[in-house]
Formats: C-alpha cells, structure tokens, sequence
C-alpha cells in the first residue's frame, strides 16, 4: 500500500490514518494543557517507550503499580493518538503525562500559552533511521520501507511518518520559550541511565533518594523493560505489529547504524547531515 492509502499529510507532514483519524488530530488542535502537564516530545524510534517507563516512575516516587499494569499507550498517551479521545484526559489529576511525536510548530494554541513541561528526547538519525526501517517492516499501518536505499532517500527527505527528523530537532531546539524544555539524548540515557533519571527528576522538581534513583535505572534497562508486558507491545495483535519479524524492543544500543548502513549509504547519510545542520550550534553527544 502506498503513502495515499495509508497516511493524512497534516500539516505537511504524513501521519498514519488509522492511528490518527481527523477526529483525533482535530482533538489535539484543542487540547487544553495544563502548565504542570509533563509532555514526552520525540521523533518517532528515538527512546518515547523509554521515557514513558522513566518519567512514571519517577513521577510515582519508584512505585511500579502503573507500569506493571497500564500500557505505556495508556499510561503516557499520545495526544495525537485516536486513543487520547477516548481517556477522559479532561478527568485525571495532575500531574498528567502525555507523549507527542508533533513537530513544534504543530502544537496547539494552548500548549504556546501555558507551557506545559516538555522532555524533548533526541537520537542519532543514523540509529533513529535504523530502528525506523525494522519497524516498518513489522508494522501494517505503515508504508513498506522496500529496499534500504529507497527508505533512505525517504527518510532523508522526510517523506516518511511525521516528516523529516531534521525538521523535528531543528524546530524543537529553535523553540521560543526554552525555559520549560529538557533537552536529553538516548545516547545520555545509554552512557548514564542513573544520572539520566536524576536529571530527570530534578527537572520535574521531584526529589527522590538515590536509591530509588537506582530502582527506577535498573527498572529501565533494556533487559528488565523488554520483560515488561506493558512496554514490550507484546499486547498489540500481530496483524498490526508482527514481533516475530522484528521485536519492539529491537536491540537498545547505541551505533547499530554500522551494521545497517553501506559505508557509501553512511557518507551520504553524513553530507546531507552536514548540510542540513550546519547552523545548529547544540553540541549533540554524537557528533
Ligand atoms: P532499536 O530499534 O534501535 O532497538 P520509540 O519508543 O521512540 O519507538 O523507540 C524505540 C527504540 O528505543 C528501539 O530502538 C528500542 O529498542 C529502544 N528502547 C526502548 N526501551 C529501551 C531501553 N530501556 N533501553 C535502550 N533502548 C530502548
């Protein structure tokens, strides 16, 4: 199936139909934030499951009720998603957790005004293009990736869901208002799973001991996560997404781009980079 009969272009960008009907992105268009709302901002296959196990638990001082028992879809919803319509978002108490894969020049008028916490997570493209061509592989409601090389000049030119990962980190780190935005890598959460979480946790302004800081990094190691029944997305049928082609939780490292990419597919993968992102003057760790 094409990009036609599978995605909307809203906004400029496509985004999956069945997951995103119109009602669901007209939804969003007028969500009302509250200013202590906490909001997961990625581009999609950059660490949003991880960081809906992370910000929970922190946000519940270690306790693993919620993700023991909710699916991180519920627990931390998609505001875009045809789910949030159905929540009763309005109804649960502060402080709520949402996650968004919207550009942010695609945020509603209410998040411009009450700005909200926003943890805006980040991966190196070449990884984030990696897992991206595995999990369209697997999934049904996306468009077939085809052979690598194509899916690479897709993804490149952002014709893919959610439009371009440049884009995406350009117009968030351009954000107006950056005072209530942590900007964090997967490669931090990687190098520093513990001191991520603290850092996390002070952003949200919630003090925790360092030893559940320890419970809650060692509840989100790859190994530990990948047993969890409401992360894993073993809950979702496999005519949606086939795990048996590729899993979920994929492989959780850092550089697996080098076992992806031709060493031409990566210099061109560079060049395009270099281009692109040649007046930003964040210093990502991958750089
Ligand atoms: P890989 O496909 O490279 O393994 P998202 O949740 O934004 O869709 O991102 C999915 C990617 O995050 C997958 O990458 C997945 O394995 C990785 N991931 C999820 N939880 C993780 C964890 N606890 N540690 C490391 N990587 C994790």
């Amino acid at each position: 199936m094409t990009e036609a009969d599978l995605y909307t272009l809203y906004k400029g960008v496509y985004v999956p139909t069945c997951v995103h009907p119109p009602q669901s992105l007209q939804y969003y268009e007028e969500f009302t934030f509250r200013p202590d709302d906490i909001l997961i901002v990625t581009y999609p296959k950059s660490g949003t499951t991880w960081m809906q196990e992370i910000v929970p638990l922190i946000m519940s001082g270690g306790d693993p009720a919620s993700v023991e028992t909710l699916p991180n879809w519920d627990r931390v919803p998609w505001l875009e998603e045809q789910r949030a319509c159905i929540l009763n978002l309005e109804e649960r108490p502060s402080p709520r957790m949402f996650a968004t894969h919207f550009h942010n020049n695609m945020m509603p008028p209410s998040f411009f005004k009450v700005k909200p916490k926003v943890i805006y997570v980040m991966r190196n493209p070449k990884d984030v293009f990696t897992s991206s061509f595995h999990y369209y592989g697997m999934t049904s409601f996306l468009v077939k990736p085809g052979p690598q090389s194509e899916f690479l000049c897709k993804f490149l030119d952002g014709q893919v869901m959610f439009g371009s990962w440049f884009d995406h980190v350009k117009g968030w780190l351009n954000a107006e208002n950056k005072d209530h935005i942590l900007y964090i890598s997967y490669e931090e959460l990687i190098m520093d799973l513990k001191d991520s979480v603290a850092r996390i946790s002070q952003f949200l302004e919630k003090s925790l001991d360092a030893e559940v800081i320890d419970k809650i990094a060692d509840r989100c190691l790859f190994k530990n996560m990948k047993q969890n029944n409401m992360s894993n997305y073993s809950a979702v049928p496999r005519e949606f997404m086939d795990q048996t082609k590729s899993e979920f939780l994929r492989k959780g490292i850092i550089g697996d781009w080098k076992n992806q990419l031709t060493v031409a597919e990566a210099e061109h993968f560079d060049a395009v980079y270099k281009d692109k992102m040649k007046n930003v003057k964040y210093k990502f760790v991958w750089d």
